[in-house]
């Protein structure tokens, strides 16, 4: 284990960085995992060019941010490995996985910490995917509404996104997570306020009427797609992103079809969200 020293290039002033001169196949030193995770706290998404990994490697790089995440209802698992999504879409794909606005799996009482994708197969063009920053979303709100959103809570709900939603999904006969999460949340590490609410799991805001939580929601979720906060990863064999799913959204954009696009995801346990002023 030799401490591997780190080039870092931003992708846009409010997330995404790329990171050279690591190979995430070797067992990372301790100095090596910290500045990744300073380098994740500062830039919210990674990304990192021309790896190779065997699924005991993935498994061992996200072992090095925490325990791993199995996903509640995810049809998808890497036989063997059922810490391992694998998110594909092809000619007889219906869906696919995280085609909207969302924080990973945020309707379990412990949403993620983060995700790292690696991708395998990519189509010639398409298949990238969007990120925004939280944290700008929350900060370029007015004051007033920061204030007024600040300690309300919402729910977000697994069943509707999860029920029926993939190929070959049978009806779970465990319940699907449903979870009262704070609208803004204080990321545990850099103590920041990123909005959280989304458009795959976020249903109600808990202290308001029905149609002033619909109009709100809606407000919200159109902020949030503002391109500004944005970064757009461009995949390719050997590609691996790594998200902080505590203040960032992501989009998959499925504008390949009929071409192919394969990768592997381990995911990475979190905390129970809160705001804290
Ligand atoms: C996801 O994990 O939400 C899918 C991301 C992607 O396929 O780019």
């Amino acid at each position: 284990m030799t401490q591997q020293s780190i080039e870092l290039i931003k992708a846009t002033p409010h997330c995404g960085a790329e990171v050279r001169g690591i190979d995430l196949a070797q067992p990372l030193d301790d100095a090596t995992v910290a500045a990744i995770e300073r380098a994740l706290s500062e830039h919210s998404v990674l990304f990192f060019r021309d790896q190779s990994l065997a699924p005991e490697q993935q498994k061992a790089l996200g072992r090095h941010f925490g325990k791993l995440h199995l996903h509640p209802a995810f049809p998808d698992i890497l036989d063997g490995h059922p810490e391992i999504m694998v998110i594909r879409a092809d000619e007889n794909s219906k869906r696919i996985a995280g085609e909207d606005w969302h924080s990973d799996v945020s309707c379990d009482p412990e949403p993620p910490l983060g995700s790292i994708l690696y991708m395998q197969e990519v189509p010639t063009t398409g298949g990238d995917t969007l990120f925004a920053s939280m944290y700008a979303a929350y900060d370029a709100l007015s004051a007033p509404m920061r204030g007024f959103l600040s300690g309300l809570t919402a729910l977000y709900d697994g069943e509707a996104t999860y029920r029926g939603r993939y190929e070959g999904m049978k009806s779970s006969d465990k319940p699907y997570p449903v979870s009262e999460h704070p609208v803004v949340r204080t990321h545990p590490l850099s103590g920041r306020q990123a909005l959280f609410v989304n458009r795959i799991f976020t249903k109600r805001i808990v202290q308001v009427a029905a149609r002033e939580s619909d109009a709100l929601l809606e407000m919200l979720f159109r902020h949030i797609e503002t391109p500004e906060f944005q970064c757009r990863f461009r995949w390719a064999p050997g590609s691996v992103a790594f998200w902080d799913n505590r203040c960032t959204q992501h989009h998959a954009l499925w504008d390949y079809f009929p071409q192919r696009r394969r990768g592997l995801r381990v995911t990475i346990q979190g905390e129970r969200p809160y705001f804290r002023a």
